[in-house]
């Protein structure tokens, strides 16, 4: 049995979706508010989200550079973001001169507000809390700290779309709301990305930043190519009439898991009952990851390691910042696959291979882990 660790779901809905733009032609639109397909994608997200406005992006990180320029931030000011994340959250920080401070992490693997709370300087701007693995960061604490020290909120929910605290979607409870569309994602135009807002100021903002700065009477301001293809936005349509069945079949899948592998004594990713987490990734944390990661691997599973190196250890992005779950985190975390295509046999065969793998892990592993 061969199981990836995510892959899309296309079909004839999808199919269909990007042949009619080929058919028409227009491929895509410099108009202030983009092409037709466009334009009803972003109304689809919005009622969805249940955010006033989304911002259609060439991607995610399109999506968090074009917030972060929008949210004013220049060179030489302090972002605080966790370590822990896709390197693109701190990139998009570094693409604007601007500098990621970083913070460490939450049992659930998003960002620390104690520590944030220790990292706020003159310095600081805007604070990055990222949704990861469709985790709901704790983003009520974040927006309470922000506001105390005036400072701005941009959500990495590149991971998390779909993923509910208290039945409010993730990136819309800040200013501004960054998804990905990546193939990896909970579902995908290709690449692509889009910026959920409630403040019309930042929804034109963001409009012109992502048309070279050219308003509805002509060019006003800086900005950059960061439009989404009108193939794209037909795609991410199609795919988001989807969701809900995909997030259907991703929660069945982790609960089953959940409920196999819950005798083993490792750590499960369990949401608070308030949450609803999209399960864009089932991670775990378990002792001797990197021999149960091969032994997966050997057996066809597609078991990945997000992120065995953080972002603060990275060559761009060296220090010597101390960040101790953060460190533990990338030691042990462990993804497993859930995604539509997974059937019950699949996850069952997951559970009995990763029992057997973990049956094996090394003692002194086990000491670590326990620490
Ligand atoms: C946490 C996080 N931030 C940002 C991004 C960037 O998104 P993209 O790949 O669409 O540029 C991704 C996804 O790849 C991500 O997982």
């Amino acid at each position: 049995m061969r199981i990836a660790i995510n892959e899309p779901s296309l079909g004839a809905e999808e199919i269909r979706a990007v042949s009619s733009v080929l058919r028409n032609g227009r491929l895509t639109s410099a108009q202030f508010h983009g092409g037709a397909y466009v334009q009803a994608f972003e109304s689809a997200v919005a009622s969805y989200v249940g955010a006033k406005y989304v911002i259609a992006m060439a991607s995610g990180t399109a999506a968090l550079q074009a917030s972060l320029y929008i949210a004013g931030i220049k060179k030489g000011d302090h972002i605080l973001v966790p370590s822990f994340t896709f390197i693109a959250t701190a990139n998009a920080i570094s693409s604007l001169g601007a500098k990621p401070i970083f913070v460490d992490i939450l049992q659930n693997y998003t960002i620390d507000p104690d520590d944030v709370a220790k990292k706020i300087t003159k310095k600081t701007k805007a604070i990055i809390p990222v949704h990861l693995y469709g985790n709901v960061a704790p983003i009520r604490d974040i927006v309470k700290l922000a506001k105390e020290y005036d400072l701005q909120v941009i959500e990495d929910a590149a991971q998390s779309l779909g993923s509910t605290s208290r039945k409010k979607h993730t990136g819309t409870f800040s200013d501004m709301g960054c998804f990905s569309m990546y193939p990896s994602k909970v579902i995908t135009a290709g690449e692509g990305g889009f910026v959920v807002t409630n403040n019309k100021k930042l929804h034109d903002q963001l409009l012109m930043f992502r048309n070279h700065g050219i308003g509805p009477r002509g060019p006003q301001t800086f900005g950059l190519n960061f439009r989404l293809p009108e193939i794209s936005a037909a795609l991410g349509t199609a795919q988001l009439k989807k969701l809900d069945k995909f997030l259907k079949m991703r929660r069945r899948n982790a609960n089953l898991l959940t409920k196999l592998i819950s005798d083993m004594g490792i750590i499960l990713p369990i949401p608070p009952k308030d949450t609803n987490v999209n399960y864009s990734l089932y991670t775990v944390a378990v002792p001797d990851r990197d021999n149960i990661l091969r032994k997966l691997y050997q057996k066809g599973i597609g078991a990945a390691a997000y992120y065995n190196m953080p972002v603060h250890k990275t060559p761009f992005f060296k220090n010597a910042t101390r960040l101790p779950v953060t460190d533990w985190a990338a030691l042990h975390v462990l993804s497993l696959p859930v995604h539509p295509h997974v059937s019950t046999r699949g996850i069952e065969y997951i559970a009995k291979i990763l029992h057997e793998a973990v049956w094996e892990a090394s003692e002194t592993s086990w000491e670590v882990f326990a620490r």
